[in-house]
This record gives structure tokens, sequence and C-alpha cells, in this order.
């Protein structure tokens, strides 16, 4: 039997963590054979809550969960884990400013930073969830180190589902025959649903997307405000935000990034740039990747049109703003 991993949740006691801990516990996120302890973090306010779900996973009698650790202790939090999903953070409230928000959640990912440098396992894998996602992975990444960069990456699978769901819908096809959507940036409504390398499998071999809903101004226009605006639309219907769809996605991020992309297919990750495309080094920028043995990769060599060019540089534009803002927060 394999020995179990390690995986850190943080903000475990709010909505996606109460969503995505029984998905870790039943094997979705590493798979139906690897067992797992989950390690739980939330706030002192929140402490009871987080015991709560504690308690919770105990009565679910779970077989693949070996342990559980439900602390307000980030260097407890952080022991020796292998997968850290970082959920917890400050939500936005009514009546804040973009530099309030983004400054509660620097000093909080700075810190946390620290403790997952010092603390978890060397090769420890890091996806961060919490908005503002890119940018506090960054300030992670800037702040540990010692975390090699390509361990550290921000979810923007949850977009990338969305537009698989969108285009699925549409065409009245599965969503699993829907493949190589892209989102390009930030997971903002700044981001790129790109459908140009897009393809649907049919039972006439693979199509591109665009020839099939042959309608460019829908793909052009509604499509993409739909995708940047679901977050919003899901608020708007559920007075909360996405959270099974937000939990679900971090698994899928999780399980292909550890077990691979299938072949042919890639998936959206926010990344460390390295300049692919022409984006700016130094930020998490969400591009197209295939993974293999634990590794991601950016997908090289796609075609860019002009229109496609100027929606990929306004969203870097938004994420080279949102740095600067939360290098200033750190003063
Ligand atoms: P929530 O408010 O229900 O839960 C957040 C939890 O984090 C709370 O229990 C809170 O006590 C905890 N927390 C706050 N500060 C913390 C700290 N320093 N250490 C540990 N825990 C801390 O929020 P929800 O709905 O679960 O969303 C969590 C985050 O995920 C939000 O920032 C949200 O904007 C973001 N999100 C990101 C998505 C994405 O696709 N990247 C999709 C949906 C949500």
């Amino acid at each position: 039997a394999k020995n179990p991993l390690r995986v850190l949740v943080t903000g475990a006691a709010g909505q996606i963590g109460y969503a995505i801990v029984p998905m870790i516990a039943r094997g979705v996120m590493l798979g139906p054979d690897q067992p797992v302890i989950l390690h739980m973090l939330d706030i002192e306010p929140a402490a009871e809550a987080l015991n709560g779900v504690k308690m919770e996973l105990i009565d679910a009698a779970f077989p693949l969960l070996k342990g559980v650790v439900a602390t307000t202790d980030a260097v407890e939090a952080c022991k020796e884990v292998n997968i850290a999903v970082m959920v917890g953070g400050f939500p936005r409230k009514e009546g804040m400013e973009r530099k309030d928000v983004m400054s509660k959640n620097v000093s909080i990912y700075k810190k946390q930073a620290s403790a997952l440098e010092q603390h978890a396992a060397p090769d420890c894998k890091v996806l961060v969830v919490a908005n503002p996602a890119n940018t506090n992975a960054l300030i992670l990444k800037e702040f540990a180190p010692s975390i090699p960069e390509k361990n550290i990456t921000c979810l923007t699978r949850l977009d990338h589902n969305r537009a698989l769901g969108q285009i699925s819908e549409r065409l009245n096809v599965h969503v699993s025959d829907v493949k190589n959507v892209i989102i390009w940036g930030n997971h903002s409504s700044t981001q790129y649903p790109d459908v140009n390398h897009a393809k649907v499998t049919t039972s006439s071999g693979e199509k591109p997307v665009r020839e099939l809903v042959a309608d460019d101004q829908w793909l052009n226009t509604e499509f993409i405000t739909t995708v940047q605006q679901r977050g919003a639309a899901i608020i708007k219907a559920r007075k909360l935000s996405s959270a099974l769809s937000a939990a679900s996605a971090a698994c899928d991020h999780i399980r292909n990034w550890v077990l691979g992309t299938p072949k042919g297919t890639w998936v959206s990750m926010g990344v460390y740039s390295d300049g692919s495309y022409g984006i700016e080094r130094g930020l998490i920028y969400s591009f197209p990747v295939t993974c293999e043995k634990g590794e991601w990769s950016i997908v090289q060599g796609l075609k860019i049109d002009e229109f496609s060019r100027a929606k990929m540089d306004a969203t870097a534009k938004e994420l080279i703003e949102e740095k600067a803002l939360a290098y200033s927060c750190l003063g």
C-alpha cells in the first residue's frame, strides 16, 4: 500500500473548505488508491467550526483518510505537507478599497510563505485559490525563495472548466468531449477564455470548436463575457460565491499536476511566467500546460492572432498593476 500524503487546506472552515475536504478524503484529488492525511488550518474565530468539520470527517469514516490535523497554528498545519491548497484569505467586504483587501491578503500570504518554506515537505506542491489568486501566489513565491518556483501555482481551472461547460451547452455535446480551451492571464474579469485551439470529439473525429459553433460573433463576445462573469452570476443566484465548482476544480488542478494530463490534452494553470508568448517574466499568469511526472510545462508554439494578443496583453497589464499594488502594501 502507498504511504499517505499530507494535504493542507487553509481556510478549511469556509465554504470551499467544506466542499473540498470530503473530495480529498474520497480520493478525488490524488486517486482512489492514495491514502491521505488532511491538515486543516483556519483562524481563531473559526476554530470551533473547524473542529466541527473534523468531527464530520471522522463520522464519514473515509477508508482513505488516515488522519486529520485541525489547527489555528500555521506551523503545525504546514508540517511535512506534500500538497498545500491555500483557500484561506480575507474577503472583500462592502465599502473596502481594493488596496485594503490586497493589503490584508499580502500580509497573510507573506506569513504563510515562511511557514510553508520552513515546515512543508521539500517538494511540496502549492495551489493558491484565495483571491487575488495570481498575486497571492506571487507573494507566496517571493517570500518562500527556497520553494522552487515551479511548485507554486494558482487556480484558473475553474475558469477553464466553465469555458468547457459553456461550449458543451452550446453544442449540446458532453463536456468530456470538449478539450483544449485556454484561460490566459488573471483569475479576474480580465481573463481571456480562448477557444481558437479547442476541439470537440465527434463520431467523425476531432473538430475545431470554431467550425462546429460556426458563430464567431458569439464566440468573440457573449461566450467570453459569460465565462469572465460567471463568478458574479453564481453570487447573484446563490448569494454565496462558487464553492463546489471551485473545490472540484482545485482537485482537477492537483490531480492533473501530480498524475499527468491525458495525451493530446492541455489544461489551464496559473504559473510563474518564463516569458512564453511574450508575457513578462515575474508574473503568475494562466497558461495552457501539460503535466507529466509531477511537472507542468507550458504548451509552446500556438498561433496567436491579433484579437487574442490584445486580450492576453490586457490581462497581463492588470497583473503588473496588481503586483505593484501588492508591493506598495508591503511598504
Ligand atoms: P470563506 O470566507 O467561506 O472561507 C475562507 C476561510 O478562510 C474562512 O473560514 C476564514 O476564517 C479563513 N481564513 C481567513 N484568514 C485566514 C488565515 N490567515 N489563515 C487561514 N485561514 C484563514 O470563503 P470561500 O468561499 O471558501 O472562498 C475562499 C477564497 O477562494 C476567497 O478568497 C475566494 O475569493 C476564493 N475563490 C477563488 C476561486 C478561484 O477560482 N481561484 C473560486 C472561488 C473562490
